[in-house]
């Protein structure tokens, strides 16, 4: 197999630019694929001076010679799917099944996994993990249960459809009840006309993606994996509990898609050049005043999906070090340096402070996470206005210095700089 892809993975807890840089890529690959998650991703791509709000549709959807992929581990919720569909067919004409494949293998969200997301998140036993509410986790429970699950591809089957559904969903009201008394069920005859529709408009799409992904390779079509959430949420590796329920780190490529993950000859890692995470879980540089503020109001910081507020927080190299080493990243892009502008100093954590030791190693413990205080190295701000910069040398010293910070400490080098969200806004480091 030849050596023919580039994947695009978040480093932090999601939300770190990755729509633009997958869409920078696109005119370099032939077939861009979203391998992981679903709906709660959000990525924001300007396209031809228009913004695109994507959710489980790859990048790739823009450009028409590209073929979008929607793979193996994605769960897709087909309501969302489609109106995601239409809105992109009312402003970019007509995605012919060419264009878009969709695995027959991906799971499907169905309306009782968003009621039993909404007992678990908004039950009165305090441990709400902060998710999207798309029924995410428990799509990827019944997913990994194997019982109640359904693929796309029975979606699409009528008979096997008839009869798996009113089999499960029966089978899920009776749990919804015995989780909470009050909990609301679905309407079984009118969730499976629903869905047994939207099964018709999606059927031209959905096939064996994995097979169509190794023909493209044999074929020298080359790849760019859309990696979605960020390493940090990642199900295996990231901050658990407070995670999504898949391998959001360059770890589900292989399995998320069914292509062997040698054949990626680049590994890009994207950081924003401070940190952000929304939702519950440990989070050591937050900054909960006045400079958080500031980060969140000057980067925009509120949620494509949910809107609500991110938090906000100084860079953290032993966070983003970890998921760089997990994912075995090759150069990194960094986003969004330009919302750091009007800083005077800023602050990079290099270490962390756990029980009176110093360790740049990641807990695997949240117990010990939320314990850690962080050790800053704090750099002279460069007050200057980057969103014109083109080239490296169009940066004030302290920014390439704070860059340079970066990159030694997550002992990755930086391929790419952002200094906003149009193309042209892209610094190429080489
Ligand atoms: P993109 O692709 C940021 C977070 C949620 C919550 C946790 C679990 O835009 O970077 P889930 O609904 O997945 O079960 O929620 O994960 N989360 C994200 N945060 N960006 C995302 O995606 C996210 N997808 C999930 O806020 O804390
Ligand atoms: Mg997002």
């Amino acid at each position: 197999m030849r050596v023919s892809a580039t994947a695009v993975i978040g480093l932090q807890w999601g939300d770190e630019a990755k729509g633009k840089f997958v869409d920078l890529l696109t005119e370099q690959h032939d077939v861009v694929i979203r391998y992981l998650g679903g709906n709660n991703a959000g990525h924001t791509v300007v396209f031809g001076g228009e913004t695109y709000k994507l959710s489980l549709l790859p990048a790739g959807i823009l450009h028409p010679d590209v073929v979008s992929v929607i793979a193996t581990g994605v769960v897709v919720d087909p309501k969302a799917l489609l109106d995601e569909l239409d809105a992109i067919v009312e402003r970019t004409g007509p995605v012919e099944p060419e264009r878009l494949l969709i695995s027959d293998r991906a799971h499907v969200i169905f309306p009782y996994h968003l009621l039993e997301e909404a007992v678990y998140e908004t039950g009165s036993n305090g441990d709400a993990i902060g998710t999207t509410m798309r029924g995410i986790g428990p799509c990827y429970q019944d997913k990994a249960g194997r019982r109640f699950a359904i693929r796309l591809g029975d979606l699409c089957r009528p008979d096997v459809f008839r009869r798996r559904f009113h089999d499960v969903a029966a089978k899920k009201n009776e749990m919804l009840l015995a989780l909470s008394p009050n909990a609301e069920t679905v309407d079984i005859d009118a969730v499976f006309a629903e869905y047994s529709a939207y099964a018709e408009r999606l059927a031209p799409y959905v096939c064996d993606t994995t097979t169509f992904l190794h023909r493209s390779l044999k074929n020298g079509r080359k790849l760019l994996f859309e990696g979605a959430q960020g390493s940090l949420l990642d199900v295996d590796h990231g901050t658990f509990p407070y995670v999504t329920s898949s391998n959001s780190s360059g770890c589900g490529i292989h399995n998320g898609s069914g292509v062997p993950e040698r054949v990626i000859s680049r590994m890009i890692g994207i950081v924003k050049a401070y940190t952000t995470r929304v939702g519950g879980g440990p989070f050591p540089t937050e900054l909960t005043g006045e400079i958080g503020e500031k980060i969140r109001e000057r980067g925009r910081e509120y949620g494509t999906v949910t809107g609500r507020a991110r938090r906000c927080g100084w860079f953290d190299a032993v966070a983003a070090a970890y998921a760089a080493r997990i994912s075995g990243v090759d150069c990194l892009a960094i986003a969004l340096l330009d919302v750091l502008d009007e800083m005077d100093e800023i602050k990079v954590c290099e270490a962390y402070e756990i029980d009176g030791e110093r360790t740049t190693d990641f807990p695997s413990q949240i117990e010990d996470l939320n314990k850690a205080r962080p050790l800053y190295r704090t750099l002279p701000g460069w007050k200057t206005d980057l969103t014109g910069a083109r080239k490296l040398a169009d940066l004030p010293a302290a920014t390439r210095r704070y860059v340079e910070t970066l990159t030694e400490l997550v002992e990755v080098p930086a391929a790419f700089l952002s200094i906003g969200p149009d193309r042209e806004q892209t610094i190429f480091c080489d």
